[in-house]
């Protein structure tokens, strides 16, 4: 049955969950998002109201569209008892072998999770990204448009590899880092910071 969905956040990145949603064949109810007024459209959905309205809508089903792994945090767990939308699009290729994916994660088209990967809660697999076999996501990691991360990678809680960066194959990367738009990273990344670069080095 298809399900009613909010998406928190009306950007770009909520502008592709509602592709995702109606492709799945859900029912967009709209957005909520505090920066938008009431009555304000997106994309001809209405802007519902602010993150605090969630509670007007417990038929719903709530998606967090927002870029910054630490807001999504805040509010997962401001809204702690709803009902989160995993939204995956039905054009992403994610293996059935032994592949976990937490609640409210999104995982945009053409998208690859292969066999054994386990992905945590609030991640953003985003287009063309390719998560390979026995990969572990904690929650809230991004993985930017056409990153890839090889075999056997781990990636710490709220970390955010950048567009078209690369990690190799059974290289862990801690919690809170931000890997630069097509950076490589060949070894153990053990300190949150920023990196950039082939292969990577810390700027920040
Ligand atoms: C890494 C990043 C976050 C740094 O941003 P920032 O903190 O604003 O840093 P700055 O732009 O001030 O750059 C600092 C230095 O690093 C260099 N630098 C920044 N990003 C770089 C990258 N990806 N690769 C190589 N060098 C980079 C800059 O040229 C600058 O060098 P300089 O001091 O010699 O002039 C940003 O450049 C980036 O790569 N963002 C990724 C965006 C992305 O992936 N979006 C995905 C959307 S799906």
């Amino acid at each position: 049955m298809a399900q009613k969905v909010i998406i928190i956040g009306a950007s770009g990145h909520g502008k592709v969950i509602a592709d995702i949603v109606l492709e799945s064949g859900d029912d967009l109810l709209g957005f909520l998002d505090d920066g938008k007024e009431p009555g304000d459209t997106v994309l001809g959905f209405p802007v519902l109201g602010r993150v605090a309205d969630y509670a007007r809508y417990p038929e719903a089903a709530f998606v967090i569209a927002i870029g910054s792994a630490a807001v999504r945090e805040r509010i997962a767990k401001t809204l702690d008892g709803v009902r989160w939308y995993t939204a995956i699009h039905p054009r992403a290729q994610i293996s059935r072998l032994n592949v976990e994916i937490g609640a409210g994660t999104v995982v945009m088209a053409n998208a690859v999770v292969n066999p054994g990967a386990r992905i945590g809660k609030h991640c953003i697999l985003n287009t063309a990204s390719v998560v390979e076999h026995d990969n572990r996501l904690d929650d809230y990691v991004h993985v930017s448009v056409g990153a890839k991360l090889a075999g056997t990678v781990s990636v710490g809680a709220r970390t955010w590899i950048g567009i078209g960066a690369v990690v190799s194959n059974n290289v862990t990367v801690c919690a809170d880092c931000m890997i630069g738009a097509g950076a490589v990273v060949v070894r153990a990344v053990k300190e949150p910071g920023t990196y950039v670069g082939v292969p990577v080095k810390k700027i920040k």
